[in-house]
Order: structure tokens, then sequence, then C-alpha cells
């Protein structure tokens, strides 16, 4: 009896021992340590955005000659600091494991929690989250600016936008707003371009072919493709009229009856991979348990980090159906920025043709050409098609779902090196 007792209180011992001592986002930092800047901006009193800086290549010296990515999170309420991050290009993957193709290779990278209510980021009081696009991109061009008044040093760095699903349709309206305050002189930034990386820029042209590209695949049968087609056309016509409230209940009617027909638990983010949410919700373990104690000099570590908050989700339904190409167009028609547009094709979110059908249609001076462009292979022939002309570039990535940064790094470095190539 007395053998036993003595072995459990060694057990629990050691046990507790481990669990607080061993951090497995500790060991690969101090293994290969990538220098950061972690720190909130207060947006609007009590609004708090977080963000997260790295250091391209590991080192603050010199960091400024280096290009600097900002990163925008779709969703919306999808946490950068968590999916971008371990999930997409960070130094770290959810296995907080080194990942060879980080974007932090030779670039500085700029994660952000939006809106307000995601991630670290935080508002003293639910009534401060956001409710529209607008405001949203208002509190992310305050986070920019609180940005490069504290690192000043970056304010001469070609410095590019790229936004992801939600995030790719806030970047349009995020880059015009960024770009009216630098012409009026409020904002000093060395602003060159905007990726839009499975953008929901124009979600009439992404739903109307989410029945086509799942028909086409096998995973509907005709008589839901054909209710879904009904379903989806209906959308279009009230998206015209404005209505985007009648057109979130008909996306969610043709959601559930997918879900019905895909009882096999098909992936929308990637038809080729298991669901990521039980890699999601380990993730969201391992940031409370081991990265967050690590910012302790910055997060109130009684907050509980979440890699989506449904609330900030929910707080921007009358939103969703909204588009931004006015705010591309006016971008592409009266500014020198680059324009780079890439999507996969295993994506059911947003099709890769909805992404070819809005980026054909957009009204600018160089549409004609654009049209009439010839396609080039990235990379040989297995990673996909480009086309561009003057400062627009549609990049149509094969082997990639809505996460083309980690599904296929080559076309993702081939995208990032055209983007951020001056001569080109
Ligand atoms: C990263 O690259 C190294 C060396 O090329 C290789 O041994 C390793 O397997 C790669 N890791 C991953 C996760 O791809
Ligand atoms: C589509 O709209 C038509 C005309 O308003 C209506 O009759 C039909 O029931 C709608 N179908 C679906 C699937 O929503
Ligand atoms: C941290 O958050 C808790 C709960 O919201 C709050 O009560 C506490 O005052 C905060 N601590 C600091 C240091 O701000
Ligand atoms: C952009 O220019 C085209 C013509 O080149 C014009 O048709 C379109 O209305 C313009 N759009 C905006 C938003 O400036």
């Amino acid at each position: 009896m007395m053998w036993l007792l003595v072995f459990i209180i060694f057990t629990f011992a050691y046990e507790g021992e481990t669990q607080t001592d061993f951090n497995p986002y500790m060991e690969a930092f101090n293994k290969r340590p990538w220098k950061c800047d972690q720190d909130y901006v207060q947006v609007r009193p009590g609004a708090f955005l977080f963000y997260w800086l790295y250091y391209a290549d590991g080192s603050s010296t010199g960091a400024h000659q280096k290009p600097l990515i900002i990163w925008i999170q779709g969703g919306p309420g999808l946490a950068a600091s968590g999916i971008g991050n371990f999930a997409e290009f960070g130094p770290l993957n959810m296995d907080m494991e080194p990942r060879n193709h980080t974007w932090v290779n030779g670039r500085n990278v700029l994660l952000i929690d939006h809106p307000v209510g995601t991630g670290f980021s935080y508002a003293v009081d639910d009534s401060l989250l956001v409710r529209t696009d607008r405001e949203m991109a208002i509190d992310l061009s305050k986070l920019i600016k609180g940005f490069f008044k504290k690192h000043k040093a970056f304010r001469q760095t070609p410095t590019y936008i790229i936004g992801q699903s939600y995030g790719g349709k806030l970047s349009p309206r995020l880059g015009y707003y960024l770009y009216t305050a630098i012409q009026k002189k409020s904002l000093k930034m060395n602003f060159k371009g905007i990726g839009i990386g499975s953008g929901w820029v124009n979600p009439r042209e992404s739903a109307l072919v989410q029945p086509d590209f799942l028909y086409l695949m096998g995973i509907i049968d005709q008589s839901t493709y054909l209710r879904c087609k009904q379903i989806v056309k209906n959308m279009s016509v009230v998206i015209d009229n404005n209505e985007f409230m009648r057109a979130l209940k008909l996306d969610s009617v043709l959601f559930t009856m997918l879900h019905w027909e895909t009882s096999m638990e098909i992936n929308f983010n990637n038809i080729n991979q298991v669901s990521p949410y039980p890699a999601l919700d380990k993730l969201e373990i391992k940031v409370n348990k081991y990265v967050k104690p690590t910012l302790s000099h910055v997060v109130n570590q009684s907050l509980q980090w979440e890699y989506r908050s449904d609330i900030v989700y929910e707080n921007l339904y009358q939103n969703f159906f909204v588009p931004s190409t006015k705010f591309l167009e006016m971008l592409l028609n009266s500014t020198k920025l680059k324009i780079t547009v890439y999507n996969g094709n295993l994506d059911v979110v947003t099709p890769l043709a909805g992404a070819t059908n809005w980026v054909h249609k957009l009204q600018w001076h160089g549409a004609e050409e654009f049209r009439d462009a010839r396609r080039e292979p990235i990379r040989g022939f297995r990673n996909g098609f480009y086309k561009k002309s003057r400062q627009l570039s549609l990049w149509s990535v094969f082997g990639a779902g809505h996460w083309v940064p980690e599904d296929n790094p080559t076309a993702m470095e081939q995208i990032l090196e055209h983007m951020i190539d001056e001569a080109e």
C-alpha cells in the first residue's frame, strides 16, 4: 500500500513537471530563433487589434531593406496568428515543426488578428464589434498607421497587402483607404501592391459556379445539382437587387442541401483533403498552452484564444454577399498598384472558375488586353497557369484548395516573386 502511494505521488509530480516545463513551441523557436514583435494598437476606445510581425530571416538587423507583406485573413473571424501563421506559411507548422517554405524567408510578414474580437484581438464590450466591411477596413487602416508609427524604419520598405478569402474581399477596400491616406499625407508607407488569394471579392460569381464544380467533380448527383443550380440562380438575382440578407438565406439552404448530400464529409476548402477542423481544434489547445504564455508581456493571460470567432462572423452577416469589385476597378483605373489574383483548382468555397469569371468581368482600362492575353505555365506544367496585362495578373493554381500557400508552395513562391519583382 505504502509503495503504491509513493509511486503515485512520484508519477504525479513527474507529470506536473513535464506539463509545465516542456513547450514544443519554445523548443522549436529556441533551435531556430525568429525575431518577432507582437503588440496591440487601440483602433477605437476599448477596441484593440493585435499584430504579429516576423522580421525577415529571423533578424531585425537590416530587415527594413527586405519587402514587407501584410496578411489579411478571412472568415470573417479567422485568426491570422493561428491560421496564416501555423497552417499556411509561418516558420512553424501546426505540429510546431519547421516549415521549409515559410514566407519569412527573405520577407517580413505582418499578421493581423482582425476584426476586433478575433484571435488575440479584443474589445472591452461586444457593442464595439464591427458590423460592416467599411468599419472593418477603417480599423485595419488604423492598425497599419499605428504599426508604421512604431516601426518607422519600414516606411520606405516596399509593402504588399495579401488577403485570403473574406480578407481577399476586404483588401481592395483597405487598399483604397490606404492609398487615399497616403495621397492625403496622413500615412507614410511604400505601398506597392495587393494580392488576392481565394478571394470572396465577387460573391455572386463564386456562388454561381459552386454547383457546377461539385457536379463536374462527381461530388453531387444530378438531381441535387439541378436543385442547387436553381438556388444559385435565384441568389444571383437577389444579389443584383442588393438584397444581401436574402442571398445569405439562400446560401444556407444551399449548404444544408450540400451537407445532406455529401454525408461523406467533403472538405470545402480542398476536395482532396480531410477536414481541417480536428487539426484546428488541436491548434487551439496548443496556442493557449504553449504560445500564449510566451506573449505574457503583451497578451492578458486570461484571454482564451480561438482560431475562429462565431460572434464576429455573425455580426457581419449583412455584408457577407456585398462585393468589392468597384474598389478594385478604382485601384486598377487610377493607381499603379500591382494586383495579383490567385486561386486553387480544388477549392469549393471560391471555385477557380468563379475567380476567372469575375476577373474577366472587371471594368478597367486594360480589360480587353487582359482578355486576349495568352496564359503561361507556372514553373513547368503541373502547377497551373497565369496570365497578365499591365498591372493585373491571374494565377490558376493546380493541386491547391482554399489555402494556396500551404497546398502548393512552389506556385505560391512564383506568385510572390512576381508580385515583389519591380521589373515585371
Ligand atoms: C525540409 O527540408 C529538409 C532539407 O531539404 C528535409 O530534410 C525535410 O524533410 C523538409 N521538411 C519538410 C517538412 O518538408
Ligand atoms: C427561385 O425563384 C423562383 C421565382 O421567384 C421561385 O419560384 C423558386 O421557388 C425559387 N427556387 C429556389 C430553389 O429557391
Ligand atoms: C485581464 O482580463 C481580465 C478578464 O477580462 C480582467 O479582469 C483583468 O483586469 C485583465 N488584466 C489586466 C492586467 O488587464
Ligand atoms: C474604369 O475604367 C473603365 C474604362 O476604361 C470604365 O468603364 C469603368 O467604369 C471605370 N471604373 C471605375 C470604378 O473607375
